[in-house]
């Protein structure tokens, strides 16, 4: 190092500004070993609370993506976008999202990850299909975007391996909340995968990892600034999580709820099918300039006329899946036992259903996993029968619970369900989905 790390952590400490090359010469070191845990926590903590300007975090961002592999899809011959979520409760629009996109022209290379906590990874969603492999190697990842025009898979160990290690530690030391730290470990890895154009969605709300409003637009404009000084197209959107979207929560739940709204079949989650066509047009008007009304047009017709379908089955079945159990009529998740939840309050309307409570009976079924590397039941979760707004009576359906592994438990989770509903006599004020852009 030319600046000893010492240094660098007294400067920060009192809030002075690193140069650009301190900080690449930081993380290149750290990612080799060279600097110990200690000092880079230590670092962490500093920019928690000190903060970074834009140049350091652009610094920090292009040098974690430098610490491995970036991949190249110059030689496909259409605009290559992605988008990226920070994760809700049922938040399965990826699946819809990027073979839609895929189907209106784009190439949507989409490296994903596996859940943790109560938070939903994509690729245990994808792995809840029989066959599905979410773990391509990257010549395969590209291979099958060539072919169909869209992969999602387990991001490799090759792509920002900087990140990996500073997450791990970053978990142990109270260093996760920070919009510069946030930025650099979520857009590395998403410039490191390469694509031209890039979409977030922040979520905002109690299901969320931001809670409030002012964190969310701040992530939301640091990673589109930090994505436009790294040269791509980029576009966020703050959207709604206190409720979780759609009716389904639970990794083949999700599957099936998403392969309904592809093919347009059984009663369709309006919250998933509006996001599914803003996001995809966004990803849409910004790669092939088109305007966003032309661009939502196109992605509405693509999801009617069963083109989107036709790329994701195309890009399961390259990567191995076999979507016949989610093609039945009747489908479920292929839990073997399951429990009604029924209202027994008063009737009235739905004015909310509380998605971290959600998100919690659905881990307590087997949906997620304590920490990495845990097995989880695809089957189990939570099938909601009733959304924002419905009108119910004392004794309607409003949920169905499913379990494999721990059927023991379900009883007493469709009663930790029970109070997530809140039902008022007046209907509720409209859902608000999109917050901000
Ligand atoms: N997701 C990430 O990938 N990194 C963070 O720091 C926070 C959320």
């Amino acid at each position: 190092m030319k600046t000893p790390v010492k240094i660098l952590l007294d400067r920060k400490r009192e809030g002075m500004e690193l140069a650009a090359d301190e900080i690449r010469e930081l993380i290149a070191a750290y990612t080799k070993g060279d600097v110990p845990d200690y000092q880079m926590a230590a670092f962490a903590m500093a920019v928690c609370c000190r903060g970074m300007t834009d140049r350091e975090t652009l610094a920090l961002t292009e040098s974690m993506r430098d610490s491995g592999e970036c991949l190249d899809w110059s030689d496909v011959p259409r605009p290559t976008a992605d988008k990226h979520s920070t994760g809700g409760v049922g938040d399965k629009l990826s699946l819809i999202i990027q073979p839609l996109a895929a189907s209106c022209g784009l190439a949507v290379p989409s490296l994903t990850g596996r859940g943790l906590g109560l938070t939903g990874g994509t690729a245990d969603k994808l792995e809840s299909i029989p066959g599905y492999n979410a773990s391509l190697s990257l010549a395969d990842f590209k291979r099958v975007v060539a072919e169909c025009g869209c992969s999602m898979t387990v991001q490799t160990a090759e792509i920002a391996p900087a990140d990996k290690k500073m997450y791990a530690l970053r978990d142990v030391t109270g260093t996760v909340p920070s919009i510069p730290l946030i930025v650099g470990s979520i857009l590395s890895k998403k410039l490191a995968e390469g694509a031209g154009t890039l979409v977030f969605d922040v979520k905002c709300g109690k299901g969320a990892f931001m809670k409030t409003r002012e964190q969310a637009k701040a992530l939301a404009a640091a990673l589109v600034g930090g994505a436009k000084g790294a040269g791509r197209k980029a576009a966020a959107l703050v959207t709604a999580m206190d409720e979780p979207l759609g009716f389904a929560v639970g990794n083949a739940l999700e599957v099936m709820e998403s392969v309904n709204v592809l093919k347009g079949v059984g009663r369709q989650p309006e919250d998933i099918v509006e996001l599914s066509v803003e996001f995809a047009a966004t990803m849409v008007s910004l790669a092939k300039g088109f305007t966003m009304d032309d661009s939502r047009a196109r992605c509405r017709e693509n999801l009617a006329n069963g083109k989107a379908y036709a790329v994701f089955a195309d890009m399961v079945r390259l990567h191995g899946g076999d979507l016949a159990r989610f093609e039945a009529d009747n489908a479920d998740g292929g839990a073997a036992e399951s429990v009604e939840l029924k209202l027994e309050s008063r009737g009235g309307y739905i004015a909310n259903i509380d998605a971290e409570q959600v998100a919690r009976v659905a881990f307590k079924l087997g949906a997620g996993r304590a920490k990495a590397g845990d097995a989880i039941d695809f089957s189990a979760g939570v099938l909601l029968s009733v959304t924002h707004g419905d009108r119910v009576e004392s004794g309607s359906p409003v949920a169905r619970l499913f379990a494999k592994e721990r059927a023991g438990v379900l009883d007493e989770a469709a009663a930790d369900l029970a109070s997530a509903f809140t039902v008022t006599a007046e209907p509720p004020p409209e859902r608000v989905l999109v917050i901000g852009g």
